[in-house]
């Protein structure tokens, strides 16, 4: 009878524990943007070997007082895995003795401000008010009338029709896809160059400011490369010998090319609106035997051996979309329905990208 009494005390308060670690998780992601937002990458980098707390805060120039929160800040940072600690032994100039200095993890050099690739404009695009305000309008959406998403419940608008009236918000959602695209295309354009070859001229669909496009181009000259997108985001840029930019609508008419780009697009809409865009695509390209293909960057959701996370993060994209646009994270079965839908014949999907896939797609 004690034991059933412990295993059920066990099991309440596993159960708190479990759902504790759910209602804070939040400070996870609030507790990064906030070095972020202080620079603390930035400054430990700079400074160049075990920063030391108090050096930290000397340089991070808040209140002396603010010591031991920076400290509580820094310590869940480090049991996150963004930060980790080293001894520095040595007595300093100053007299001071060493201690324990801070030193960037690998995760943390991608927040720097100045590493070409960069997740920092992401990470503070996602978490941006606008951006967030929506989940607290989630159960709200469930039970209301709004046909689209707890984006418009929030904000009265769609995200790309609220992006083309305010400025700001275009911006750093931008520069948010921007900073992804650079980091994206870096590894494709290593380990992917077959992919382009034979190619006379490509179009990147919803190419955003033109980061994968510009890429591309630079890498093969000889390609000629379009970069389309809502006319909002591409006016006033301007191309180059083999890169333009043309604004329009993706579901009346895509420029013609070789193949088409579609990075991060099919997953912000839903399955009936990709058919649609899928087809444009189809018109957009030549047959099979003559070159044409679609090149999908996109998420393909499935169990990853030993990698619970990544699956965890899949999920997460998939509420996003929900959330925020009218989209989902697909599965290979799922993609292999739109493709089948919209009349293309094949497909090969290489999971180069560890969260998301490349894949080709023929007609
Ligand atoms: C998630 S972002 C991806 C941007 C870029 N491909 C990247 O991955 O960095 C989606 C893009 O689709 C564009 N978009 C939305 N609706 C569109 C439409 N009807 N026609 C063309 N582009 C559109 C948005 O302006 C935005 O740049």
């Amino acid at each position: 009878m004690a034991l059933q009494n412990f295993e059920l005390s066990k099991e309440l308060l596993d159960s708190q524990a479990h759902i504790w670690n759910h209602i804070l998780s939040f400070i996870n992601s609030m507790s990064l943007k906030c070095a972020v937002q202080l620079q603390i990458p930035d400054i430990i980098h700079r400074h160049g070997s075990p920063m030391l707390l108090f050096e930290l805060v000397e340089a991070l120039g808040v209140k002396h007082e603010r010591t031991p929160f920076v400290y509580r800040l820094m310590r869940i940072l480090v049991h996150s895995g963004f930060f980790v600690k080293q001894s520095v032994s040595k007595t300093r100039d100053n007299g001071d003795e060493g201690g324990e200095g801070y030193l960037l993890a690998p995760a943390s050099r991608l927040l720097l401000k100045d590493e070409p690739l960069s997740v920092r404009p992401f990470l503070l695009a996602m978490l941006d008010p606008m951006l967030l305000d929506p989940w607290q309008d989630l159960s709200k959406w469930f039970q209301n009338d709004d046909i689209n998403n707890p984006f418009h419940t929030t904000h009265g608008r769609m995200l790309w029709d609220t992006a083309s009236e305010e400025p700001k918000l275009n911006m750093f959602f931008n520069e948010g896809m921007a900073s992804d695209a650079r980091l994206v295309t870096s590894v494709i354009l290593k380990h992917c160059e077959g992919v382009f070859e034979g190619l006379d001229s490509i179009v990147d669909v919803g190419g955003g400011t033109g980061t994968v496009a510009e890429a591309i181009s630079k890498a093969f000259p000889n390609i000629k490369c379009i970069s389309f997108d809502l006319s909002h985001v591409v006016s006033g840029l301007v191309g180059s010998k083999n890169l333009s930019y043309v604004g329009g609508d993706m579901f009346q008419a895509i420029p013609n090319a070789d193949a088409v780009l579609l990075k991060w697009i099919l997953h912000d809409w839903s399955d009936e609106e990709c058919v649609k865009i899928l087809k444009r695509c189809r018109e957009a390209i030549p047959s099979k035997e003559n070159g044409g293909k679609l090149i999908i960057i996109d998420m393909v959701v499935k169990v990853h051996e030993g990698e619970n996370d990544l699956l965890e993060t899949q999920l997460f994209f998939d509420m996003l979309m929900m959330t925020l646009v009218k989209g989902r994270e697909r599965s290979e079965e799922d993609w292999a329905k739109l493709f089948v839908d919209a009349g293309f014949s094949d497909y090969k999907i290489t999971p180069i990208l560890k969260l998301r896939s490349l894949i080709e797609v023929y007609p």
